[in-house]
């Protein structure tokens, strides 16, 4: 198959362009296309063959519900029975934008959609481009993140052309995301609100937003050695608990004091480079002329904990096409988002984390 890539400006949305994928969409076919998060792969969501045909196309295993977008409040509507208060309230504050929730489902919502379960995700994306093409399809689309299954997700069409070329009919290109890591999960099905994937809309805002307790998933709530810890400690969205992408180098995140971070994989480079192997680490750019590896790659400012979150994933393929053999990374418990970057990078190292301690 030919897969076009049709570059379009978010803020002059090429109307030919939209109307070709709108009609690929309704025809049953899947277009990829930005959302402020991520890529995604979009198929009608109320047509099982077409969702169908995402698993295919992401080698996703069939169990691995999809996410319903869709570009108005009401069209919950058509998914569900009750759309519970909570949902409301949430949608108020958050929508469009990074928020994801789980809702009971009716019965409209084909088995292929939900992998099976009586419960449907659900979110309003916030990219003008994304709003419009699920608008002209007059569908809601059915989209995970548009990469093979145990990349990580792409942030740029070059990203989702490097993995789906040949296999779907269109990409549709509005440059790189303003995200960079998938939406918060929240699941609303439960007496209490629990967050299953954390992102960027915070457990705090959600608090504040629905004045009262979330809890945070026991399953993804995952100790230094890769045990998940706790009461049911199986991460409750099913892609939550598959083996998640590892870049080709073993990568291995180093905690700490940044001083005694930076002393620490030097020391771990210069024992692989005398092994006569070699190193890459990911740094900030406070700290990346202190290293001495084979390649050294800036995340970011420290501060900018936005652009480390955009940069991550660009990163982690980036290294799959340099010739190392270990990687080592600083960690970034940065203050808001640290907990959705580092719920992906430890996922990313295997949960090889090491803590440098202060010598003196
Ligand atoms: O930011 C995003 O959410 C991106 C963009 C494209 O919208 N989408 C995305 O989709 O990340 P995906 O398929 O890569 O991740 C969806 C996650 C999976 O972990 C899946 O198991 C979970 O949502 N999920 C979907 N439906 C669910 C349900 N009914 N109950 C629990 N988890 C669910
Ligand atoms: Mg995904």
């Amino acid at each position: 198959m030919n897969t076009r890539r049709i570059r379009m400006d978010s803020h002059k949305i090429d109307r030919t362009a939209l109307r070709q994928a709108a009609d690929l969409i309704r025809s049953g076919e899947l277009v990829a296309f930005p959302t402020e998060t991520v890529y995604g792969l979009g198929a009608d969501a109320m047509n099982p063959e077409a969702a169908g045909k995402i698993y295919k196309a992401k080698g996703r295993p069939s169990d691995n519900p999809l996410i319903v977008h869709i570009a108005c409040y009401e069209d919950l509507l058509l998914i569900t029975d009750q759309v519970p208060l909570q949902a409301r309230v949430l949608a108020d504050t958050f929508w469009p934008g990074p928020l994801t929730m789980i809702i009971h489902k009716n019965g409209s919502v084909p088995r292929e959609t939900t992998g099976g379960l009586d419960t449907v995700a659900v979110r309003m994306p916030g990219h003008p481009v994304a709003l419009a093409l699920i608008a002209q399809s007059g569908c809601l689309i059915a989209a995970p993140s548009a990469n093979t299954s145990g990349k990580p997700s792409p942030t740029r069409a070059e990203h989702v052309s490097a993995d789906l070329d040949g296999k779907i009919p269109m990409i549709l290109d509005a440059g790189p995301v303003g995200i960079g890591i998938e939406s918060t999960i929240i699941d609303l099905t439960d007496d209490i609100p629990t967050i299953l994937r954390p992102g960027y809309i915070t457990r705090d805002m959600l608090e504040s937003a629905l004045c009262g307790e979330v809890r945070v998933d026991p399953g993804i709530v995952v100790s230094e050695h890769g045990e998940t810890v706790g009461e049911g400690a199986r991460p409750k969205a099913p892609g939550m608990r598959y083996r998640h992408y590892a870049p080709k180098a073993e990568l291995t995140l180093v905690e700490g004091e940044t001083d005694c971070v930076v002393d620490e994989i030097n020391r771990l480079v210069s024992e692989i480079k005398s092994e006569g192997k070699k190193a890459g680490v990911i740094a900030t750019d406070e700290t990346k002329s202190a290293y001495r590896a084979d390649h050294v790659t800036s995340i970011g400012a420290r501060a900018d904990e936005e652009a480390i979150a955009r940069r991550l994933y660009q990163i982690l393929r980036e290294f799959d096409r340099l010739d190392v053999d270990v990687i080592y990374s600083e960690c970034f418990d940065t203050p808001r988002m640290g907990g959705a970057i580092m719920n992906r990078l430890k996922k990313a190292a295997g949960y090889r984390i090491l803590h440098a301690e202060a010598k003196n």
